[in-house]
Parts: C-alpha cells; structure tokens; sequence
C-alpha cells in the first residue's frame, strides 16, 4: 500500500480542523523520523537459510501475527462511526495489538464489551487522582491486559476540534464526562516520577509500559521503578519543537534496558522496511499512529486492516532479503 496516497485520500476526504489536528506537530520539521528511518542502512545476511520467514512476535504473554501495533491516539470518532471499536476490531483481524487511548471517544469499559479482544490501555495522570483512579478502575474491569503511562509533555498541539467537526459524531472524551477537550488536556499533569509507575502498578495490578522516554537515563530509571517495558516516542513529534528523532535514540536505550525489557519504539514508521530497520536497532516492535487513522478515515475497518496486513507483508519480503526468519533473528543484523 502507498502510503503517501493513503494520506492523499484522507486529506481529501476530512475536514480541514480534523485534518490539521491529526497531521500538526509542534514544529517546522514534520518529516525528520521519516526521514532518519530512511537512512538506517540494512546489512543483509546471506547463507542463513531462511525459508520460510515468521513475523510473529510474543510480547506480554500473548503471540501476535506480526510485531506492528497500533499507538494509541485520541478521538476514532473524528474518523469513523464506530471509533474505537472500528480501529480495534480491525486490529484483531490482522493479529495486531491495539493500544487504547485515554482520550478515546468511546469510554473504555464500553469500548471493551463491543470491541471484544485484547487491548492495553493508555493512561495520561490527572491533577485530580480521584479522575485517575476511577479510570484505572475502569480499564481494570473492561480488561485491559497492560497500561501505557504516557510520560511526555502534554498538551503542546491543542485539542481535538470536537465543536467544529463536520463529520457530525459527538467526540467528547468518553471517559472524563463532563469534561470538554480543553478542559481534559489542562488537567494533565506533569508532575509525575518513577514513583508514578509503582503507584500505577499497584493501583490497577497491570504491567506498566512507560511511553515517551528517548533519554537512556530515563529508560533505566523507569525500569528500576517497575516498568515492564519501555516505548521510545517522541509522540509523533507532536510535543517539542526540535525534538530529536526515535531512530537516533533508539539504540542507546536498547543498550541500556534492551537485556532486561522489551523496548518498542513509534513515530514516522511508514513501510514495513521501516519496521525492519526499527528490529534492526533492537526494538521488540514498533507502533503506527496516524496511518491507521489515514486508514479508518478512507477505509474503516477494512482499511485498517489491509494496512495492517501490507506493512506486515512488506517486512515479510524484507526479511527474506535480509536473511532473517525469525522476528528475534532480525537483532542479528545490526545496520553499520
Ligand atoms: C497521538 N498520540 C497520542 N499518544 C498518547 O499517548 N495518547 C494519546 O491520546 C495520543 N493522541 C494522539 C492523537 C493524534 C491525532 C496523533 C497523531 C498522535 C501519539 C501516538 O501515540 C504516537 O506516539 C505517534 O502518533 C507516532 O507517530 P506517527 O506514527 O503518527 O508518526
């Protein structure tokens, strides 16, 4: 699948104040993940005899038919009917992880009964704890197999323009009743530690994956405070002008938690040559922000999953190419 054309389509199709808030970033330099993807070189092995090549990958306990999930992001009713349930739905099909965002249409205890598979839930800290607690809660009873502590800057894009929308849903955050988009996102706090991710831990008795870290500093404090896995992200470049890339940081934090936890990484991942290049540099697995919302807005569900279903094919044949059958075998192909 072309994803420059995917975007095309969707450019077309949605309204400008939904389209400016999915593609903005807090700085001129939009593409630089993209583009420091691309020059992650790939050394190929050969004689390694590799026939057939297996994208499946484990990760928290589960196999999934390929190691692409996709990232939480907020409000699936901007781009479909079913929101959420669309996106994870389409997940499933395609043996993909789906991480729930705190900020979703759908209130999450709602969104498990009609979505029906596994799912981990993403979760920003509220200045009112009580907030905090009442959705951990939640997640908890709607079965979420894993939280994701989104730790970096928020609030930097603005909202979702829920009042402007077009597309006619209602895409207040379904799980901060009363509470509008700008209200939501100022009581995000960033007075948080790694304190905080033993205090979650305990609080909902789910495994803890800390998202936002690109200083291996930080991956090391997180993991001595009980993460069990780190997301290198600098959250679509969304948050800091200037900030630096995920394919830069990305080895460092390899090197310092990789033995000891698995690290996923996202941000400008758009072809499965890309997801090589991220295994290649010692990720577990990466994760897709907005070409699955591309996706679901051009093509729902459907749409979803055949993006899902390419990317995984378009790293099956770089595999093959580079002498790897195994999602673990790909480590071994460290790029010079
Ligand atoms: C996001 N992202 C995000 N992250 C998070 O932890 N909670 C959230 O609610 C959201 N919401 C959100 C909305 C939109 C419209 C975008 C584009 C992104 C960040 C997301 O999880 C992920 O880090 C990036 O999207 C990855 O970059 P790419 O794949 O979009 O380049």
């Amino acid at each position: 699948m072309d994803l420059a054309m995917l975007l095309r389509s969707a450019t077309e199709l949605l309204p400008a104040d939904v389209l400016h808030y999915l593609q903005a970033t807090a700085g001129p330099d939009s593409d630089a993940d993209e583009k420091a993807w691309q020059s992650v070189a790939l050394v190929p092995r050969v004689l390694q005899g590799v026939d057939p090549v297996d994208t499946r990958t484990s990760l928290a306990g589960r196999s999934w038919a390929t190691p692409i999930h996709v990232s939480a992001t907020a409000a699936h009713g901007l781009y479909h009917p079913e929101a959420e349930v669309a996106t994870a739905r389409a997940a499933r099909k395609a043996g993909a992880l789906f991480c729930y965002s705190s900020s979703a249409t759908l209130e999450v205890t709602a969104f498990a009964a009609a979505a029906g598979g596994p799912f981990w839930a993403q979760v920003y800290v509220m200045t009112d704890r009580g907030r905090t607690r009442d959705y951990l809660a939640r997640c908890v009873a709607g079965g979420a197999e894993a939280l994701v502590l989104t730790v970096d800057n928020p609030g930097r894009i603005g909202d979702p323009p829920f009042r402007t929308v077009t597309s006619g849903f209602d895409v207040r955050p379904g799980n901060y009743p009363g509470w509008d988009w700008p209200t939501m996102s100022a009581h995000i706090t960033a007075a948080l530690t790694p304190a905080s991710i033993g205090e979650l831990a305990t609080e909902s008795g789910l495994p803890v994956w800390v998202k936002g870290v690109l200083d291996p500093r930080d991956a090391a404090a997180a993991v001595d405070a009980g993460a069990t896995g780190i997301i290198v992200s600098n959250h679509g470049r969304r948050q800091l002008a200037g900030v630096v890339t995920v394919a830069v940081v990305l080895p460092g934090i390899v090197d310092a938690v990789g033995g000891e936890v698995p690290v996923l990484v996202d941000g400008g991942i758009r072809s499965g040559t890309d997801v090589l290049r991220a295994l290649t540099l010692g990720a577990t697995g990466v994760g897709i922000g907005r070409p699955a919302l591309w996706a679901l807005a051009v093509g729902g569900p459907t749409g979803v999953t055949t993006l899902l279903d390419d990317l995984t094919a378009d790293l099956r044949r770089g595999m093959a190419g580079l002498g790897a059958g195994t999602i673990d075998g790909i480590r071994d192909h460290r790029s010079p």
